[in-house]
């Protein structure tokens, strides 16, 4: 038996409009997502699955067991907002100032809700278990996938499958994009603390700037993707912050930076901590200053499984058409951290276009971020036609 998703979304689409926006109003961050979670629970609760709340903090998950026997599969959504302060002028907009929705997760949220409801509805003819999970703070490594699965989120009842999506501003709503393999970078961070001498400004042979210092610094860690890697195997070192110095005629004595480094290969990333201190090591000593590196490995790279991902481009196919549905060929330098459940399951993430047919659509984490509600139930139809694809016909 066919079910038309698309069509039964649309009679979603104001509920899941209106879940968007109420998160978008109330946006929180990280590990607190408590009534973020509530709202979750109550939607699932309605759609008559069994929700478990509290998991890893703030995290929230619902089973809906088909009526039929089968396999399982895991749809995961991420609830946290970010700390930026909204410029969008919506009726809508954040009402904490502060906080926003800038990078699309109020619409995860509400797509899964959506997805949540329609298989709902198929149940009796479900062969199988589908399992919605809603993570904490993906914006923050360590992040909360990992408190997730160390929870157990993945058994009781076990599933052998999990997808994901983002938000995509910069593809039309209406479209989905594919990347089959390394599909995001690995994240690390890292914090420099740059130490010189204080002193007067009239009398910098006195002293040792750390500002001058940490402005060389900075320049030198670009040499890292100019000059020392192969350039065919991609890299970012981007310093993100960068505090120092009291007053306008003194010395500052100190200076701390912080900043992220992206990349694909495991080898690259393995050799970014020894290549920065053998730059500094050369600079910040050239100028009779020291420092001190904190570097910390935060996301791996986010596989997908080349099988999974063939089969939910033919639900992709399925809901928007062949002419919509599009392989990615580059690998994107930003990172996820449900890069850890792909590291114990075959996953596959994809990207939803969202993009509104306008001159400028904003980035992701950008005080004006909006996306066109169009695509939530685009989005929960892709997610319900491929769960129901993979309990129907696992690959
Ligand atoms: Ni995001």
């Amino acid at each position: 038996m066919a079910f038309d998703f698309r069509r039964q979304a649309e009679y979603w689409k104001s509920h899941m409009v209106q879940w968007r926006r109420q998160l978008h109003q109330h946006p929180e961050l990280g590990f607190q997502e408590w009534e973020t979670a509530r709202l979750i629970a109550t939607v699932l609760a309605e759609a008559g699955l069994e929700v478990q709340t509290g998991i890893a903090g703030t995290g929230v998950v619902g089973v809906l067991q088909g009526k039929k026997k089968g396999r399982g599969i895991a749809v995961r959504a991420d609830m946290d907002a970010l700390p930026i302060t909204e410029k969008t002028n919506l009726p809508f907009a954040s009402t904490r100032p502060g906080v926003m929705h800038a990078c699309g997760h109020d619409a995860h949220v509400a797509i899964a809700l959506g997805a949540a409801r329609l298989l709902a509805e198929v149940r009796s003819e479900l062969a199988g278990t589908v399992k919605f999970i809603f993570q904490p703070a993906e914006e923050s490594p360590p992040g909360g996938a990992v408190a997730m699965l160390r929870a157990g989120v993945l058994d009781n009842p076990p599933v052998q499958a999990i997808v994901a999506l983002h938000v995509n501003p910069h593809l039309p709503v209406g479209t989905v994009g594919l990347k089959e393999g390394v599909a995001m970078a690995a994240v690390d961070t890292f914090t420099l603390t740059i130490r010189g001498r204080g002193g007067h400004s009239a009398a910098p042979h006195q002293a040792v700037d750390a500002i001058l210092v940490a402005a060389v610094a900075v320049q030198a860690l670009q040499a890292i993707a100019s000059r020392l890697t192969n350039p065919l195997d991609p890299v970012v070192v981007s310093v993100g912050t960068i505090h120092g110095g009291t007053k306008n005629n003194v010395v500052a004595d100190e200076v701390v930076l912080t900043g992220t480094t992206r990349t694909l290969s495991p080898e690259v990333r393995q050799q970014l901590p020894k290549l920065m201190r053998q730059l500094l090591d050369g600079v910040v000593r050239a100028y009779g200053a020291s420092y001190e590196l904190d570097y910390r490995e935060a996301y791996p790279p986010l596989v997908n499984d080349a099988r999974l991902l063939a089969l939910v481009e033919k639900s992709c196919r399925r809901v928007v058409g062949s002419e919509h549905t599009l392989r990615v060929h580059l690998p994107a330098m930003g990172s996820e951290d449900f890069a850890y459940f792909a590291q114990v399951l075959p996953a596959a993430h994809f990207d939803l276009g969202v993009g509104k047919a306008r001159a400028t659509n904003y980035p992701w984490h950008h005080p004006c971020f909006d996306l066109d509600e169009e695509a939530l139930p685009i989005g929960a139809s892709l997610f319900a036609q491929i769960c129901w694809d993979y309990l129907s016909n696992p690959p």
